[in-house]
């Protein structure tokens, strides 16, 4: 299977109509996003980002740390960053999610500010960021290398990228098994939580579109991240990726 740009919604014929469907399906279940996340997900995904902020606590440690998350969504990993007491940045080009982030960001009364924008044009100057965050937003991007080229500018040397993403299970069983649950059960429970079936089809269609582990790591090479690596989380259904900037 070739690597497609991007993703592909079906019927986007170009990158500006697959940007544009991801931003209006987001539109439409951000009212219920976090419900049907964690119950989807039994809870599981507060660990995956609780786990990506450990990995990135060198980083975060550093007294002047300028951190950004992007895809923010509803701000569950800025919330998680946040708790390092540092001022955290989100991003996100999608407006009902983030007015649903800034509510409670305000709720917490944590020292983090949301902006609206495209995670492939960020409105930052070269190498300004100590860290770059994204979890379960860089699949939905309408182009990958674009995306990549656009996180290695932003950051700074010594600088830190974390990728935070579905993938496909390295054990055949484990994937069939998987497989089964995200095409058969959750755009059923998705569907009628969010009201937006084709939301909760899209998922799995667009993770089973979206370069193996191992792929990516060769992306994120190319795009030129040096010390690139990953870790399958809950036996690979999801993957956290790092790379540094040297
Ligand atoms: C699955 S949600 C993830 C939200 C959040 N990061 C989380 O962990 O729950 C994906 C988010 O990526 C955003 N997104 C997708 N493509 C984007 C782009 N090109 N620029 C900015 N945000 C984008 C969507 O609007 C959506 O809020």
């Amino acid at each position: 299977m070739s690597t497609p740009a991007g993703t592909t919604p079906e019927g986007a014929r170009n990158e500006r109509e697959a940007a544009q469907w991801v931003r209006g399906m987001f539109g439409r279940v951000a009212h219920r996003y976090d419900l049907a996340n964690h119950l989807l997900s039994f809870n599981i995904d507060r660990y995956w980002r609780s786990h990506t902020v450990k990995r990135a606590h060198e980083i975060l440690a550093r007294p002047e740390a300028r951190v950004l998350d992007i895809c923010c969504g509803t701000g569950d990993l800025v919330l998680a960053l946040a708790k390092s007491g540092k001022p955290i940045l989100g991003s996100d080009f999608c407006h009902p999610m983030l007015v649903a982030a800034n509510g409670k960001i305000a709720a917490r009364r944590t020292a983090a500010v949301v902006f609206e924008s495209d995670a492939m044009q960020l409105p930052l100057r070269d190498a300004s960021l100590d860290l770059l965050t994204v979890a379960f937003g860089f699949r939905n991007l309408a182009n990958y290398e674009t995306g990549l080229a656009e996180m290695r500018r932003v950051l700074r040397p010594g600088g830190m990228a974390a990728i935070l993403e579905f993938s496909t299970p390295p054990n055949a069983a484990f994937a069939a098994l998987y497989n089964f649950y995200s095409r058969r059960i959750l755009p059923v429970i998705g569907g009628a939580l969010s009201g937006s079936r084709d939301a909760y089809t899209y998922l799995p269609e667009s993770v089973r579109k979206f370069p193996r582990a191992p792929e990516l790591v060769e992306m994120m090479r190319r795009a030129g991240f040096a010390e690139v690596g990953f870790e399958y989380l809950t036996g690979g259904i999801v993957a956290l990726h790092i790379g540094r900037v040297r």
